[in-house]
């Protein structure tokens, strides 16, 4: 039963995928048990799967599911907001400015303004290009869940040693890699990427599961409002947490449904994480990061050994 993928929560579900509003479905979750909620709402630009409203309409629209968000999150969980911006004849609106009061209005705290870079998109000609989305990142409380050697990366110099003072000889960075910071170089999803499907705006795996990895524990439930092809539940389920989502169109819900399944039998095809951008200019560097990884992965180990652990 822990295995089926529902449409109902219950308590022993691995995956509960809605094919509706999610304004609808969450009213059945209860109260201050998610322990992330991470999500990219309609964006309100005339996509194929929303009406473009009047941007005070799409306000309040908002306001009704994040209120419902603030509700069903756990004391020591977070919230993610991606999101980009509202255009209108070349005048944008950045819409993590436009939504931040909402979630202040709950006294939410906002851990980091991430910034998710990108290489490809829509060439402007009247402003410069657009290649960077961002990511409000809140917690209900001071007390929250924040494991950061999951998603170190590897650091530049991974055998770098101290040269004199009392530390001689050690290493001089932490061997389990460094902080990835609140700049994200990330490729979005385009045509040539190994998990496109047809929805025009899915997020990269490796995007959730960086929050995923550092923002819950296994078995935590996570949640995604508009789940779109399912990028959020099927991070979730390659992880060994609860994946939970809503989606309007039946179509983005069957492939959900399908990537639910395949990340459950691990068959999931997904860009690694931390995977270096291509770079024509330097193409051995996806061959030295490798190399970057073992070492680290062996003073890594060394290190744990070390300390008895
Ligand atoms: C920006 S896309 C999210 C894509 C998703 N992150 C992914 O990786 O596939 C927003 C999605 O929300 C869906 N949507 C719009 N209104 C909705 C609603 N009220 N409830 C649930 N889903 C909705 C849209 O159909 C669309 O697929």
């Amino acid at each position: 039963m822990g295995e089926t993928i529902l449409n109902h929560y219950s308590d022993n579900a691995k995956a509960v995928i809605y094919n509706g509003s999610c304004l609808d479905f969450v009213c059945s979750l209860p109260d201050r048990r998610i322990k992330l909620i991470v999500t990219s709402p309609p964006y309100n630009i005339g996509k194929s799967y929303e009406k473009k409203t009047r941007l005070s309409e799409y306000y309040k629209e908002q306001e009704k599911i994040i209120d419902e968000c603030v509700r069903i999150l756990a004391d020591d969980g977070s919230i993610c907001w991606q999101v980009g911006n509202f255009v209108s004849n070349g005048e944008i609106v950045p819409l993590d400015i436009l939504l931040f009061p909402i979630f202040q209005k709950h006294k939410l705290k906002l851990r980091n303004r991430i910034i998710w870079s990108f290489g490809h998109g829509l060439h402007a000609s009247k402003r410069f290009s657009g290649r960077y989305e961002t990511i409000l990142w809140f917690t209900k409380n001071n007390e929250y869940t924040f494991n950061l050697d999951p998603v170190r990366i590897p650091q530049k110099y991974p055998n770098k040693k101290h040269f004199k003072g009392a530390k001689t000889g050690e290493f001089s960075c932490n061997p389990l890699g460094k902080n990835p910071s609140d700049i994200w170089d990330i490729p979005n999803v385009k045509n040539n990427h190994i998990e496109k499907t047809i929805h025009p705006c899915q997020f990269p795996i490796e995007l959730v599961e960086r929050l995923i990895l550092s923002m819950t524990d296994e078995k935590d439930i996570v949640f995604d409002p508009f789940l779109g092809v399912g990028s959020t539940t099927a991070a979730a389920l390659k992880n060994n947490r609860v994946g939970i989502g809503c989606e309007t169109i039946r179509e983005y819900y069957d492939i959900a449904l399908e990537r639910a399944k395949a990340a459950m039998e691990g068959s999931l095809q997904t860009r690694p994480i931390n995977k270096p951008i291509y770079d024509p200019n330097n193409p051995k560097q996806t061959l030295d990061f490798e190399k970057t990884l073992q070492i680290q992965k062996s003073i890594a180990q060394r290190s744990l050994f070390a300390e008895g652990a």
